[in-house]
């Protein structure tokens, strides 16, 4: 196995962006590259966080308020970054999550309208200093999005309203603005391909300065 340093990278998007695509084309790359690196779904990654997952994408939760909602995305992943993300990451590993922090701050927070203040304040006990080293976001707009996911069985929060959505994207696009060191923002209309190379060679650059 490759030694390397520590480095963390999310994929983030709306439902149907396209970023399970990239995140798995990326982990397999650079497995075969022999670096050690591990790819995560949120909310889940771990047995714990996986039964968190289905209580927050269970259609019959219906009643959950939007507390309870970020609450137990904060719990799911406070789970996994004690459980695998810090320790890969103390190995000198590669951790690649499909989805992170700016999840719910795009979803519960720009989607749901709670405070982002709120939500910072439970993501300082939940997850503490740790930021990805590099944020991908695929910005794809909701009806190209939309018919990527027709042949799917829609979760509770993909079941949402166009509204919601729709503040989800530009909630996205606002924190890709407001940290644009640390976001690669793509266009999510672009072929696999494309994306792909661009991702690549964007993680060849951050990889170039590490090692
Ligand atoms: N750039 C793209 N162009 C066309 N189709 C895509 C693209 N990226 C992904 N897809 C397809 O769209 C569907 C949803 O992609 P996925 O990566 O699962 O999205 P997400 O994880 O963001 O919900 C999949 O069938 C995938 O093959
Ligand atoms: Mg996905």
């Amino acid at each position: 196995m490759k030694t390397n340093k520590p480095l963390l990278i999310s994929f983030e998007g709306i439902d149907g962006s396209g970023k399970s695509t990239q995140c798995k084309m990326l982990y397999h790359e650079l497995l075969d590259r022999g670096y050690g690196v591990h790819l995560y779904r949120e909310p889940g990654g771990t047995k714990i966080s996986e039964k968190i997952r289905e209580i927050l994408l269970d259609r019959e939760n219906v009643e959950m308020s939007p507390v309870t909602e970020m609450l137990l995305y904060f719990a799911s992943r406070n789970q996994l970054i004690s459980e695998k993300v810090l320790p890969a990451l103390q190995r000198g590993e590669i951790v690649l999550l499909d989805r992170f922090v700016d999840s719910t701050i795009a979803y519960q927070g720009y989607g749901r309208d709670l405070s982002l203040e709120s939500i910072r304040k439970v993501a300082e006990v939940a997850i503490g200093e740790l930021t990805p080293d590099l944020t991908i976001l695929v910005d794809t707009p909701l009806d190209t999005a939309e018919d990527r996911m027709d042949h799917r069985q829609l979760d509770r929060l993909e079941a949402e309203n166009a509204e919601f959505k729709e503040r989800t994207r530009n909630g996205y696009l606002q924190l890709a603005k407001d940290e644009p060191h640390r976001f690669l923002l793509l266009d999510g209309r672009e072929s696999i391909d494309v994306l792909k190379g661009i991702v690549l060679e964007r993680v060849d650059q951050i990889l170039g300065r590490l090692t």
